[in-house]
């Protein structure tokens, strides 16, 4: 499989594998610091032009989507074996209910342990995400989410239990056993230096990390390419098991703090109107596909997908080679 071909194996709400090269031509992809603060399924990461870079640093803090990566990234063979189950809606039920039972004990322990992951827990998770309709669905394991049925039919901001049986073949039930473990290998070879972070997303924004701060600067380890993908203000509590209604807004005060420093190049996402952003930031406006609410055709969010760029950024119409030389 290769380097372009890398995916998630599990559909993810807010995903943006459709504008990874639009993102890669503002960065450049021998930018040797990449930070990827809300990486979900890291659709950017794993679209990387080339490869992998020197340093390279993912976060999610929804535990689950960081145990995903850190566990496909120790023991991938372990997380295959676990999510290649057939689609059966009581085993939905059953799982979440599970996972959810032991939730609390998980979080701690991903927060508490860099060292700590569980690959069946990654490989169920897997399978619930390609399996029920929606978003996230350990949101849609709680007795709450069960009257929702009506996402059968939009799907948006959906998190009913129902196998999405429009989608069999859909992320890891798609391929036979052989094809998964070859898929889960392939990110395992991607993933072996990344640093996967789970926490809030300021946690990987600091000097230490970013290199804005430390030595890593002088040691060539300058740009640093921040992709900052936070919930949209509008999407709150529609698809992720965490987050809030103002995280959109401190990323971006963040953004527009950091923007002019030429050490940043730094992308922002959200829907148009979103942001205001400083002089000297330039806006890209791309159209989303996929995912059930996008079938609605009254909804107009796919239209309004808008990223802004910083002033540090590469110019992304400019034809130049993608292996660009650092100044
Ligand atoms: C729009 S999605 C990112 C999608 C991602 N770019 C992709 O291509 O799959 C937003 C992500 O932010 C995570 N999130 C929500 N609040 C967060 C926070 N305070 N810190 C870090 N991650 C957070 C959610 O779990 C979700 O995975």
């Amino acid at each position: 499989m290769s380097s372009r071909d890398l995916k998630a194996p599990f559909p993810w709400f807010g995903g943006k594998s459709r504008v990874a090269d639009v993102v890669w031509r503002a960065f450049g992809a021998s930018v040797p610091n990449y930070v990827e603060p809300f990486c979900g399924s890291a659709a950017v990461l794993l679209r990387r032009p080339g490869g992998p870079g020197k340093i390279e640093t993912i976060n999610d803090l929804d535990c689950d989507v960081a145990n995903f990566w850190r566990a496909t990234s120790r023991d991938p063979e372990a997380v295959a074996r676990a999510c290649d189950w057939p689609v059966n809606e009581a085993d939905l039920h059953a799982m979440g209910n599970k996972m959810l039972a032991g939730l609390e004990e998980h979080r701690a322990r991903m927060h508490g342990d860099p060292e700590y992951f569980d690959s069946e827990r990654a490989g169920w998770w897997c399978w619930g995400q390609c399996t029920a309709i929606g978003g996230n669905w350990m949101t849609a394991s709680g007795s709450k989410a069960l009257p929702r049925l009506c996402g059968w039919v939009t799907g948006n901001g959906v998190h009913a239990s129902l196998p999405a049986l429009g989608h069999s073949g859909r992320g890891i039930h798609s391929p036979e056993r052989s094809e998964l473990v070859e898929w889960f290998d392939a990110l395992r070879s991607r993933l072996r230096r990344v640093r996967v972070a789970c926490g809030d997303w300021s946690r990987v924004l600091s000097g230490a990390v970013t290199g804005s701060s430390n030595s890593l600067k002088n040691m060539g380890m300058s740009p640093c390419a921040v992709f900052l993908d936070p919930e949209y203000g509008s999407d709150h509590k529609a698809s992720y098991a965490e987050g809030s209604q103002t995280v959109h807004a401190e990323a971006r005060d963040w953004a527009a703090e950091h923007g002019n420093d030429p050490h940043f190049r730094i992308a922002l996402c959200g829907y148009e109107g979103e942001h205001e952003l400083p002089d000297g930031w330039t806006c890209h406006a791309w159209k989303a596909t996929g995912g059930h609410g996008n079938r609605n055709a009254s909804n107009k969010n796919p239209h309004r997908e808008r990223i802004w760029f910083s002033p540090h950024c590469l110019p992304i119409h400019e034809q130049r080679s993608l292996f660009e030389v650092q100044p």
